[in-house]
């Protein structure tokens, strides 16, 4: 049943089914529901707490609003755990929590004027009278929320968003922006004890552009777009490091506030804000009707590409403070705004060439090379053209006038040819039969839309982007050791495997071009520290084939070791969360290749270490560490109680047993250990002393 459930939400993320399709489908509501909702709390918690989005905004949109749908039509569901009743997810441990005073709410989306028009009529059904009602209008800014609380008029505390609920506090690093005041101008008489303004910080487009260009120069690093740009920075350990970030924070409205005297309206506010010193969008407007946002939106829209930050939507709020405690809010969001969110942008122009990329799983893909164009703030010369299907379907030619889209992060696509705007001088574009980069053969496999190099890492790009993927800070996370150093270190034939980085010397690296000596020494640091990894890092480095940092992690839990992983059949496999039988496949396939045994085997050998047990795949689990384990304890222990024992082992989560039985997980055996030791070893259940629980789990 899961796997059907799973099978329908990809179509429904993709497109093909529309949530309406499944509505009319039987289908059991509760489990459905419950796998909408996973899938989404996990592109939410990638996009909120990692900076690491898995799926583009639009996508995630669209299945947000497919939860709105199904639940509105499915009222008996119980849905307090739905991510449509909550904002965002959980802070890292990092950083010191912040309960918000008051929660900080998202917005409802709107797509479309009708949606606009719908808002419009259930404020007005909330007001006593919708006389004197006034929409304050302002951009949506692309950036990332953040909470500012002023004592007395002096910066205090700092905090992101996080859940809603609770932020992370970034103080040193908000300290370090210089559109935050750290004190508030003065002259203001009646200013509140406490005052929490809140806003957007954005990384505006040309230091986004610039820094960008450093990063890359320096480790080959790039952030993906301004939003990601602005998060990451944010929430950098280390303030001085967000210093050297470009970022601009744009007061939005106010929050919790004690004594003195605050205005009546949104729009006055952030007058008043100015006025303290804050930083206000120039855009904002006023509008008397709906008809009038309407209109702010078609203007704000011609005005998008001209500004110097991202913007994704407009967003409209009843001005009037009275009028918005009498419209009210539901749980997740205020009921007296809503986020007009643009249409991903489109422009057209020329296709000048395509490139066949060889990608880390040897997977040949189509890359378009265009005619620079601005789309949505950015200057695009590359698109994606996915796979040979995709360009028999749009039957594209070189020298077409194409149409591009970028919607949200995504790469940018080429969705349309304008056919009737074809010159004479088009041509056909010439399908390889040969790997531009090894040039063995290439292979089409049954069922796949992908051209596939299967040289594996005798081909130099797979080489190339395998190492890249190792490096990489969800994978082994060297720092330091960027693209254009791999390219580099291939190219010279210095490495040709994962396991050669661990040989590499100082004097090596200091010969490659972009390292000086002081580089290569903390590179070369950096590749030691790497070698004490977890469990699921190590899993995720090998780059299996669509085996992500999620299913890695399930996979270190489900079977606790790297042997147990490798010799897994596939019954076995697809017991795991995620893993389906082709999954399961690439990942027997994978332990079944004797060069990557090999490497495997050689990354043991050079130090790689990790505890079994994965610390971090628990905690994302938001499992114990012994959760699903049951332990039994014997004989006399020296440093603690046998009570005392059993009790850590629950609070880790582990249920303790009187008797050995097949089913033990652990034995933990004390002095003059009698009959259950000599049972535990007859079964074969592993068996540990004091000492090494002591050292294990009472630090
Ligand atoms: S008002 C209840 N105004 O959009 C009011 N939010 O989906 C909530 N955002 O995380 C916020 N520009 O950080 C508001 N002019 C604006 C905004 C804005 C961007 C962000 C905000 C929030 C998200 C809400």
């Amino acid at each position: 049943m899961k796997k059907i459930i799973e099978r329908k939400l990809d179509s429904l993320q993709s497109g093909e089914l529309s949530i309406e399709d499944v509505l009319l489908d039987k289908i059991a509501s509760k489990d459905f529901h419950q796998l909408l909702c996973k899938r989404i709390f996990r592109y939410g918690e990638a996009y909120y707490s990692s900076d690491q989005p898995e799926v583009s905004d639009a996508e995630y949109d669209d299945l947000f609003q497919a939860l709105l749908s199904f639940e509105q039509s499915n009222p008996k569901l119980d849905t307090s755990d739905s991510p449509t009743q909550r904002v965002g997810s959980a802070p890292l441990d990092s950083f010191k929590s912040v309960k918000h005073r008051l929660p900080m709410l998202s917005l409802n989306n709107a797509f479309q004027q009708q949606d606009l028009n719908d808002f419009d009529r259930r404020v007005k059904e909330y007001l006593d009278s919708s006389e004197g009602l006034v929409y304050a209008c302002e951009p949506k800014l692309d950036g990332v929320a953040l909470s500012l609380l002023y004592k007395s008029g002096e910066l205090s505390i700092a905090a992101t968003r996080g859940d809603g609920a609770v932020g992370e506090d970034v103080t040193e690093n908000a300290k370090t922006i210089l559109t935050v005041p750290l004190n508030l101008n003065s002259n203001n008489k009646g200013l509140p004890d406490l005052l929490e303004v809140r806003g957007e910080v954005v990384m505006p487009l040309k230091g986004f552009q610039s820094y960008n260009r450093r990063a890359i120069e320096k480790d080959g690093k790039a952030f993906a777009n301004p939003r990601n740009a602005a998060a990451g920075s944010l929430r950098q350990l280390d303030s001085r490091e967000t210093a050297k970030r470009p970022l601009h924070f744009y007061a939005y409205s106010i929050g919790y506030t004690k004594g003195g005297a605050t205005p009546d309206s949104h729009y006055d506010t952030l007058r008043w804000l100015e006025e303290l010193g804050f930083s206000i969008e120039a855009n904002i407007a006023v509008a008397k009707s709906i008809e009038d946002c309407w209109a702010y939106q078609a203007k704000l829209t011609q005005l998008r590409d001209k500004l110097d930050y991202e913007i994704d939507g407009i967003v409209f709020k009843v001005n009037d403070f009275a009028q918005q405690k009498q419209v009210g809010m539901i749980t997740r969001a205020p009921r007296w705004a809503i986020a007009y969110k643009f249409p991903a942008q489109e422009k057209s122009t020329t296709l000048l060439g395509v490139d066949w990329q060889v990608g880390r799983t040897g997977a040949v893909t189509p890359v378009a090379k265009l005619d620079p164009v601005f789309v949505g703030g950015v200057t695009i010369s590359n698109a994606s053209l996915h796979n040979i299907d995709e360009i028999n379907r749009l039957d594209v030619r070189i020298g077409d006038t194409v149409l591009v889209k970028r919607a949200g992060d995504v790469i940018p696509q080429i969705v349309g040819v304008l056919i009737a705007k074809r010159g004479k001088n088009t041509n056909s574009l010439t399908i390889p039969k040969k790997c531009p980069v090894c040039t063995q053969d290439l292979e089409k496999i049954e069922g796949e839309a992908a051209l596939r190099c299967v040289a594996g890492f005798n081909c130099q790009a797979q080489l190339k982007e395998a190492i890249k993927h190792f490096a990489s800070r969800k994978a082994m996370d060297i720092d330091g050791l960027g693209d254009k150093i791999v390219e580099q270190l291939v190219d010279e034939q210095l490495i040709s495997s994962v396991a050669d980085l661990y040989h590499l010397r100082v004097e090596q690296l200091a010969c490659l071009e972009r390292l000086a000596e002081k580089s290569a020494t903390n590179l070369v640091n950096a590749i030691e520290n790497s070698k004490q990894t977890e469990l699921s890092r190590f899993v995720y480095s090998l780059g299996i084939r669509e085996v992500g940092e999620a299913t890695a992690r399930n996979l270190a839990l489900h079977f606790g070791s790297l042997e147990a992983i490798a010799s897994a059949s596939i019954e076995t496999l697809i017991e795991v969360q995620d893993v389906g039988e082709i999954v399961a496949q690439h990942i027997q396939q994978f332990f079944s290749n004797d060069l990557n045994n090999k490497t495997v085997e050689q990354l043991i050998a050079v130090g790689l270490q990790w505890q079994d047990r994965d610390p971090v795949a628990v905690v994302a689990q938001g499992e114990l560490p012994l959760t699903g384990q049951i332990w039994v304890v014997t004989g006399k222990l020296e440093s603690l109680s046998r009570d005392e024992a059993k009790a850590k082992l629950q609070s880790l989560g582990a249920k303790v047993s009187g008797s050995v039985s097949k089913k033990t997980t652990c034995l933990l055996a004390g002095e003059a250990a009698g009959s259950k030791l000599s049972k535990a070893r007859e079964l074969g259940v592993k068996v540990i002393d004091e000492e090494i629980f002591r050292r294990e789990f009472l630090h």
